[in-house]
């Protein structure tokens, strides 16, 4: 059931706001006493995490690893479950490995939990469907709790793992006492506002609408961000071609004057994804060098962003102010949203895209 929505894309987007506020729910809910994780999770009898995963759900463990490593001080090792699982990597027993995944059948995952069983100190799930295979063969399970999702580009999934991610960094951070206890509360309460954000953000849809009117006609896209922002850059570039099949590639946005920016001239589409954060003046700045050599600006930021840099660039895209390191959450919104209208406008099967499935149990 659509619900009322042309595609289940769609839906799955709008819904993400109520979704979102189950999930953050169920993993913050026990703040006074103990939280639902922290009967299952030990953070204290460990040196790292290792987390893996394919496609959209390798983004989301990409992000966690900003939030693991800055609020929890735990060092973290991402990679993708078809590399990783035949690089022979060293695990120890101080090792807590991490398999994300919607679907919980995606093969090289599985493959890659099946190599560390054994190895890890434990091994943790997080995932759409409770009775999976890597359900099965996980020590601890979290689910996403984000219902089904039809659509084969994943959205709530995607934002409901990044939910479950950020509840387990602020409990590793919590049981190894890295943070005074205000700044843990401040930041309990950054990722309890979300899902009203992801309310509020919605109402940028009319504005992306119009530009992925004008996106549709290009061949090619940039994404740029920094910290936590790139790997959603990734994801942007990733969710773009994956159903409007324009050929897009996310780059952290230090990394342009290094080798991409010999790709950019008036035919070239840039989203920057550019809160105005701690990291804003560096974001511009890069946005700058490819506004000289006449690259089309997508701004994505909110009003104190758009005001101090948007006036130069081609289109902008306005969110309201999102503070703290969950951020990401949010800001994905505008970038499902993105993906989406363009698909759209070029009249591609939004649903099912061509050439993908929504579970990928081939290696
Ligand atoms: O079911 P999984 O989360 O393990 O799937 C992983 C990827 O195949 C998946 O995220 C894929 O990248 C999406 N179609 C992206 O939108």
């Amino acid at each position: 059931d659509k619900g009322g929505y042309r595609h289940f894309m769609a839906k799955e987007i709008a819904e993400q706001s109520s979704v979102l506020a189950a999930a953050v729910k169920f993993y913050l809910s026990g703040r006074e006493g103990q939280t639902m994780l922290e009967n299952d999770l030990d953070f204290t009898n460990i040196d790292r995490v290792v987390m893996v995963a394919c496609g959209t759900a390798s983004l989301a463990c990409f992000t966690a690893k900003y939030w693991f490593e800055q609020i929890a001080g735990v060092p973290v090792e991402i990679d993708i479950a078809s590399e990783f699982r035949y690089r022979e990597p060293p695990i120890s027993d101080r090792t807590l490995a991490i398999f994300v995944s919607q679907s919980g059948e995606t093969a090289d995952t599985l493959a890659a939990l099946r190599y560390c069983a054994g190895k890890a100190g434990k091994i943790v799930s997080v995932v759409n469907v409770a009775e999976s295979s890597i359900a099965r063969e996980s020590d601890v399970v979290l689910p996403i709790l984000a219902g089904p999702e039809i659509g084969v580009a994943s959205t709530k999934a995607f934002t409901c793992q990044l939910v479950v991610l950020a509840a387990m960094a602020l409990q590793a951070a919590r049981q190894r006492k890295v943070l005074p206890a205000e700044a843990l509360s401040k930041l309990e309460d950054q990722l309890l506002q979300m899902p009203g954000l992801m309310a509020d953000v919605m109402t940028c849809e009319g504005q992306v609408k119009a530009i992925s009117q004008q996106l549709a006609r290009f061949k090619d896209a940039i994404f740029l961000g920094r910290g936590a922002m790139y790997p959603l850059a990734l994801e942007g570039a990733l969710k773009l071609k994956e159903i409007s099949y324009i050929h897009a590639e996310g780059y952290a946005s230090g990394e342009l004057k290094h080798g991409p920016i010999a790709l950019i001239d008036d035919d070239m589409p840039v989203v920057v994804i550019a809160p105005h954060d701690e990291m804003f003046d560096k974001t511009v700045s890069n946005m700058q060098e490819v506004m000289a050599r006449g690259g089309k600006i997508v701004m994505l930021s909110d009003a104190k962003g758009l005001a101090e840099a948007g006036g130069e660039t081609w289109q902008q895209i306005e969110v309201p102010q999102i503070e703290g390191p969950f951020a990401p959450i949010a800001y994905a919104v505008p970038i499902q949203l993105l993906a989406y209208h363009t698909a759209v406008e070029k009249g591609t099967d939004v649903d099912q895209p061509r050439n993908l499935a929504k579970s990928v149990t081939v290696e």
